[in-house]
């Protein structure tokens, strides 16, 4: 069967904001979904124009006005066109995501990075008054289902004298984590294994201890949206309540912190089962801008009782 022609973009549309205009009109109109990066369809047709173009995404202003060239027209009309039929994430599409400010390229070998583990590195839990830890004096860090590395990465930038191991089971997205190692120059500060959970690591022990890992429950996996079923499942599936894979880094996480150190851990929606399954644990849960009690904070002391 011939493919079928794309259609040329309409002629109206002759600047960066006619079409960031056109693309959230059209997303919004498709009903697609967002969270892979972006929060709205405005959002993420702001994302999708200016990376297609290679403009600054925080400088938006001066670049609204300008005319595009009919290459750049075209180019930008099918990747709207792309993020419509094919249900792609505009990230898969761009081969880039940003988190807390950081570029980190990305593809389909793993998820979008959107982690609140970011926002809360960047924050004052490490910084200020009253921090969790030094950050000067954490040295070792364990990064458990690295991803493409976005979390092993910002934790160099949070703590400068650090280490990171980076673990993950698939062979693919260690791969995506070299790419974004190499990238951000942090070749010396982190080690990239391929393993399950603490397997990879041994004995070793950690100020802290990273872990952003499956969490989806089977329920919600079957029912995921057509943009999320492009991510790899392995980084979705929890098992029959999500908790599968916490419950394992909950049982093993002790043996692997040093006196003072602590797990930062998300979860999703799992709260309230993991406060009934460990009524003795003393979770600390962390708010962020974009949610309620989804990750926790537990210190070794507590992990090793
Ligand atoms: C939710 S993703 C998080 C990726 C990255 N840390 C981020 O925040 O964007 C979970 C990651 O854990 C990995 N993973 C799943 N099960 C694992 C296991 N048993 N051991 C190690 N990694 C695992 C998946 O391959 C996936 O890359």
């Amino acid at each position: 069967m011939a493919k079928a022609r794309l259609k040329a973009p309409p002629r109206e549309l002759t600047t960066v904001l006619d079409f960031v205009r056109y693309a959230a009109t059209r997303f919004g109109a498709a009903k697609l979904v967002f969270g892979q990066g972006t929060q709205d369809a405005v959002e993420e047709a702001i994302f999708l124009v200016f990376e297609a173009l290679g403009l600054p995404i925080d400088r938006l202003d001066p670049f609204l006005p300008a005319r595009l060239a009919a290459s750049e027209r075209r180019k930008i009309f099918s990747l709207i066109e792309k993020r419509i039929r094919a249900r792609v994430p505009a990230a898969y599409l761009l081969h880039c995501a940003y988190l807390q400010g950081m570029r980190f390229y990305i593809d389909e070998r793993v998820i979008v990075p959107r982690s609140y583990l970011a926002e809360l590195l960047y924050g004052d839990l490490f910084s200020g008054e009253n921090p969790l830890l030094d950050p000067a004096a954490v040295t070792r860090v364990l990064d458990l289902g690295t991803g493409s590395g976005c979390l092993a990465i910002l934790a160099c930038r949070v703590f400068p004298n650090a280490q990171v191991d980076a673990v993950d089971l698939s062979k693919e997205a260690l791969q995506v984590a070299a790419i974004n190692v190499s990238e951000h120059d942090f070749k010396d500060r982190i080690t990239l294994l391929k393993g399950d959970l603490f397997e990879p690591v041994g004995d070793a022990i950690y100020d802290i201890i990273l872990a952003n890992p499956p969490y989806v429950d089977a329920a919600a996996v079957a029912a995921l949206p057509a943009e999320y079923r492009r991510e790899p499942l392995k980084a979705h599936k929890g098992g029959a309540d999500g908790l599968d894979i916490v419950r394992r880094i909950l049982a093993e996480a002790g043996a692997h912190l040093s006196p003072g150190g602590g797990l930062l851990c998300e979860i999703g929606r799992g709260r309230e089962i993991l406060e009934r399954d460990y009524p003795d644990l003393g979770f600390l849960w962390l708010d962020t801008a974009e949610s309620t009690g989804e990750v926790f904070w537990l210190t070794a002391d507590e992990l090793q009782q």
